[in-house]
């Protein structure tokens, strides 16, 4: 290609971020561009936001000042920069974006990204293009699949988003209005770039979506499809040797699920089921639709079909009128959950969610508080669990090499991060490792013998 040009791709938030960076590089890939590590000599520099607290929509403004400095130093060396916001707070802020840093030329929301070359295009004849509609037409259907060895760069462990969007509208979160309406992917898409990424080497796949398990998928067989029967479907998949999914909501955890949790060994012995608060009047403020009892009750199902589950959770500290009380019974389900590890954050206002609006909002400085109480409780927990862990003899999928010569780094069916001393391991290999010890970061692993225990005998419940 004679007209290289190249893009940056910096992106927030969450995993469907890191997704759709992917894929916008998949999109501008055919247009001659090629994905570099810093803004520095970067043609196009695409911002991939979120928006879901102020620090992190405001995160974004500092770096576009950043940008205006370098836009100006290539300019004086007579090189064009296009300056593209992306993301969620591109779908938020509109035109407010352009108006509030002139140095962007594009703004694309999450659903328009597939049109990014057009846009850009329009762009350069010096029109600030802004493109926030949700489309009719579905991106998938536009998405070029990444060439082989593009795939087989990025690692064994690849994301794939199979559901998108969000109907439930928890009274404290922008996710409904950046993303849009709940959708699936038909399964024939899904299961086609699943094996197009197994083909390249991918080991590890995990389902993505703002509500995964809400799936309900057009099924080959004309019928809907839950969660659970795609994830035994992709079990089929050879070369995947390992299947998670994120982000679930409780509402969702059906039969199906559970069920695939006991039945499918390539599902990995984990689940992420943010609970937000351990409070049934703050549950009910924020629109959770289940309370308290019913967390811990889904939580016995799924520890009856997997004991040695590794559970996280989301945390929201300083909802509006959140009392001490509140604050002690999220404390008390931390307690009697033990999470083997968790995100929690201070309750941040956003524009245009009802919580923002009550006028009950709690000082900054009790939520910093309470915030700290409950991570010291969670990595008392996070620690507790990885102890637990020491003596075992698990499988890893090795991901990379490690600090040291002669060290690789791979992860446990539990997500954790291990290191070991192994020669002639290749990434992309699972091996069976003794874990010995516990960091601060990671733990340490012993390759051993053929598995002589299965993981889950060994680890009853934890
Ligand atoms: N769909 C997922 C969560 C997506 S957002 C779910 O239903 O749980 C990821 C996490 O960000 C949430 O679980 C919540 O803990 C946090 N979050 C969302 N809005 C927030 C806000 N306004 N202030 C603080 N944390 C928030
Ligand atoms: Fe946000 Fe609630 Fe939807 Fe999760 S379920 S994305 S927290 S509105
Ligand atoms: Fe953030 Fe949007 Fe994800 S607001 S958390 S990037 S869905």
């Amino acid at each position: 290609m004679s007209d290289v040009k190249k893009v940056f791709i910096k992106s927030y938030g969450c995993q469907m971020n890191v997704y759709d960076a992917k894929r916008m590089a998949d999109v501008l890939r055919p247009e001659g561009y090629v994905e570099v590590e810093t803004a520095d000599d970067a043609d196009l520099v695409v911002l991939n936001t979120c928006h879901i607290r102020e620090k992190a929509a405001e995160k974004v403004y500092s770096e576009l000042g950043r940008l205006r400095e370098l836009k100006g130093e290539r300019a004086s060396r007579g090189q064009d920069t296009s300056i593209v916001v992306a993301g969620c707070v591109a779908q938020a802020e509109g035109a407010e974006i352009t108006r509030r840093a002139p140095v962007v030329d594009l703004v694309v929301g999450p659903q328009s990204y597939h049109h990014l070359p057009g846009l850009i295009a329009r762009s350069r004849s010096g029109e600030k293009v802004v493109e926030t509609e949700f489309p009719a037409d579905d991106k998938f259907d536009h998405l070029p699949a990444a060439p082989r060895a593009v795939t087989r760069a990025r690692g064994v462990s690849a994301f794939l988003t199979v559901q998108e969007g969000c109907d439930k509208f928890c009274t404290f979160c922008v996710v409904p209005y950046t993303r849009g309406a709940e959708m699936s992917r038909p399964v024939v898409k899904i299961l086609a770039e699943a094996e197009q990424l197994a083909d390249a080497g991918v080991r590890e796949l995990t389902l993505i979506g703002q509500n995964v398990n809400a799936y309900h998928g057009e099924g080959p067989d004309g019928r809907t499809w839950t969660l659970g029967l795609l994830l035994e479907r992709l079990a089929q998949i050879s070369g995947v040797a390992r299947l998670r999914y994120t982000t679930s909501h409780p509402r969702d955890m059906d039969a199906s699920l559970i069920a695939a949790h006991r039945d499918l060994p390539a599902l990995m012995p984990y689940l992420h089921l943010p609970v937000q608060s351990g409070s049934d009047r703050i549950l009910a403020a924020m629109n959770r639709q289940h309370d308290s009892d019913e967390y811990r009750r889904i939580i016995d199902r799924v520890r009856a079909a997997r004991p040695d589950i590794a559970l996280s959770s989301d945390f929201i500290v300083g909802f509006p009128g959140e009392t001490d009380a509140d604050f002690e019974d999220t404390m008390r389900l931390v307690r009697d959950i033990g999470f083997a590890s968790a995100y929690s954050f201070k309750y941040s206002p956003r524009p245009g969610t009802p919580a923002a609006d009550r006028d009950d909002q709690l000082p900054e400085a009790v939520k910093s508080e309470r915030l700290a109480v409950l991570q010291a409780e969670l990595d008392d927990s996070r620690r507790a669990f990885n102890r637990a862990t020491v003596g075992l003899v698990t499988d890893i999928l090795v991901e990379r090499q490690g600090r040291h010569p002669g060290q690789m780094a791979g992860k446990s069916p539990y997500l954790q991060a291990v290191q070991f001393e192994a020669d002639g391991v290749a990434i992309g290999d699972t091996i069976t490792v003794e874990i010995t010890e516990t960091g601060p970061n990671s733990l340490f692993g012993r390759p051993v013998g053929a598995l002589s225990t299965p993981t889950r005998e060994r680890m009853g419940a934890l």
